[in-house]
């Protein structure tokens, strides 16, 4: 019973004192519970790619499994809907992306994982990956991340899932999970594509919506056919698909412009907070794209960042996003989400303007206050500066 009296806390508190001063600094592999930490949670997965596969003339399909000869022996568990950073030396600037898994948690289990690489317009990393990697290649991840994932205590038991284009990639693993026995929910998929022939793993969805939790619907923007919705997924379309006396919760992926309609559409559903999750598929850009945006006389601006001690000044783009302008001048920011959902990033600015998308202003009133923003979701509409936190 001592054990639970709280009075032992502080008196042991010298002695705790005394034995964390005795400590070393390195952090002993020979604690059970480090050992697991670097296996849940690996700061760096060093692969290999296994194959590729070519979807179409934009898309591809990398699946890669563990490099022994460089430290990763086993794929880090995750849950379905978490996404993995890929690091890259794009000549000689150093990027990363962060893409939703695509396979299933037991494929993990199973030695591997794939990402599956959409070109986006504009798109640095996604052009340069699906025209340079190969099988074979050495490939540098990071450990699995994100909070898009399905948790029984705050999800309703259905969950009515919104993508558009690349945005499928979470929901493909989490209807494999359901198939595979490992996630327990009821999965409507609203998917969005323009044409029947754009949809991606259509064959792959077919079959899985014969799991009795699993139904797929096609939305089908440009085209009229029969056995597919047609038009936009509007909230009419979710209330068509959604039970009519149970709650449900709704998950949405997509790209920018798909993300912003489906925001406006699901607000009209009146749910409550705790039942709707988006997440965006690639990162923001495009200032002068946002409806909210309020423009700026500026077409190019000052950046002017301190990290650490040092400080410097560099110029970009209003249209860029700081983060993207930082980059493009070779200065690295601790990154993982770059849609301004993980706080990676939280940075300071001390001088100037910019401006923050509503659709992905997720900050605290507190960080609005004080001028705290995420690089990664901030346009500058003036010089500004900033102080960012140091990369590790
Ligand atoms: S990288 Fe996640 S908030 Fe900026």
């Amino acid at each position: 019973m001592s054990n639970l009296n709280p009075n032992t806390f502080f008196e042991n508190l010298e002695e705790r004192k005394r034995r964390i001063e005795a400590a070393g600094s390195e952090i002993r592999d020979d604690f059970y519970l480090n050992r697991m930490a670097k296996v849940f949670h690996p700061d760096r997965q060093y692969m290999k790619i296994a194959k590729v596969t070519e979807i179409d003339k934009d898309t591809k399909i990398f699946r890669f499994v563990p490099d022994p000869d460089r430290g990763t022996t086993r794929c880090a568990p995750f849950l379905a809907g978490q996404y993995l950073n890929v690091f890259l030396n794009i000549e000689g600037m150093k990027v990363n992306r962060a893409y939703s898994i695509s396979s299933s948690p037991q494929n993990a289990k199973d030695g591997f994982y794939e990402l599956t690489i959409k070109y986006v317009q504009d798109g640095l990393v996604s052009r340069y990956v699906l025209d340079n990697w190969k099988e074979g290649d050495e490939v540098e991840l990071s450990g699995p991340a994100g909070n898009f994932y399905y948790q029984g205590l705050r999800d309703a038991k259905t969950v009515i899932c919104l993508a558009g284009g690349s945005g499928i990639t979470p929901f493909r693993s989490m209807a494999k999970a359901i198939a595979d026995g490992n996630e327990d929910f009821n999965l409507v998929l609203l998917y969005g594509s323009r044409t029947e022939d754009q949809i991606l793993y259509k064959d792959e969805f077919d079959a899985l919506g014969q799991n009795d939790k699993i139904k797929i619907v096609h939305v089908l923007s440009d085209e009229q056919k029969e056995g597919f919705e047609y038009g936009f997924i509007t909230a009419d379309l979710i209330k068509k698909y959604a039970p009519a006396d149970a709650p449900y919760s709704v998950f949405v992926c997509g790209p920018q412009a798909m993300y912003r309609f489906v925001k406006g559409e699901v607000a009209k559903l009146g749910l409550a907070k705790k039942y709707v999750r988006f997440e965006l598929s690639g990162e923001i850009h495009d200032a002068s794209s946002m409806e909210d945006y309020p423009g700026t006389d500026q077409a190019t601006v000052k950046i002017t960042v301190s990290i650490r001690d040092v400080t410097k000044t560099v110029t970009g783009s209003a249209n860029d996003t700081i983060l993207q302008t930082l980059e493009k001048n070779g200065i690295t920011v601790p990154t993982s989400c770059r849609s301004g959902e993980c706080g990676f990033c939280h940075s300071v600015v001390t001088s100037g303007k910019y401006y923050v998308p509503k659709a992905v202003d997720g900050r605290r009133v507190a960080d609005e206050k004080f001028n705290a923003i995420h690089p990664c979701a901030t346009f500058p509409l003036s010089d500004i500066e900033i102080i960012v936190p140091a990369d590790k």
